[in-house]
């Protein structure tokens, strides 16, 4: 599918999922900014990227998606530079249980920050083209399992061998009944 012409802006693009996103829609001859907070990984992507599909396809802006005026900054910069904006990808994620207020603006707050963004600059009631949004998250998500901090984790994975029906994803909303009445129940 050709995706000529028109405009994306990927965060968490220097590397992993991100990337490999980067890298399908620049083959598909769309123009991508890649944002990301790894000043070093985001410069080295650019490097390949401009030497694999041509200079001038892509832009490196490094940003912090949790700090809501570089994530606003780094939106305008892409339709300043290409001229509009067709697909936004909120995929930057973290995964620290220790930080958890910071890994929920990571994967939570930015990504909601991100897609009114992405509202702004495409949406058609805003007098724009319309567009596509992809919100990158887990499975994790769907499926409920106690799993952090990790000395409960093991008391969970305790918990379901003991009782192997609590596996079924089908009783997931018992399953997390029974869990949650044991973890109280320790402390
Ligand atoms: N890889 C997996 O198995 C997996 C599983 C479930 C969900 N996910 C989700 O997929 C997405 C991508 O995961 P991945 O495995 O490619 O991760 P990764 O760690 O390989 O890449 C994440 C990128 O996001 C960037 N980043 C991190 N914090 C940022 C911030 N505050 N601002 C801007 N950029 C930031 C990192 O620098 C990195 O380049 C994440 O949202 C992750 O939660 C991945």
């Amino acid at each position: 599918m050709s995706l000529q012409g028109k405009v994306a802006l990927v965060t968490g693009g220097a590397q992993g999922i991100g990337r490999a996103v980067v890298q399908s829609l620049l083959h598909s001859l769309a123009k991508v900014t890649v944002v990301d907070l790894n000043k070093i990984c985001g410069e080295e992507c650019k490097t390949h990227l401009d030497a694999e599909f041509g200079e001038g396809n892509c832009t490196f802006i490094q940003c912090d998606v949790s700090d809501g005026d570089s994530l606003k900054d780094a939106f305008q910069r892409t339709v300043d530079q290409f001229g509009r904006l067709d697909i936004v990808i909120n995929n930057a994620g973290i995964n620290n249980e220790k930080n958890w207020e910071k890994t929920i603006q990571v994967n939570l707050t930015s990504v909601i920050k991100g897609t009114y963004l992405a509202l702004e600059h495409m949406s058609k009631e805003y007098g724009n083209e319309g567009g596509t949004i992809i919100n990158v998250s887990s499975m994790a998500g769907q499926n409920a399992k106690l799993k952090e901090p990790k000395a409960e984790n093991n008391r969970v994975e305790e918990l379901e061998a003991e009782n192997p029906q609590l596996k079924d994803l089908e009783s997931g909303i018992n399953r997390l009944e029974v869990l949650e009445d044991e973890m109280t129940s320790l402390k």
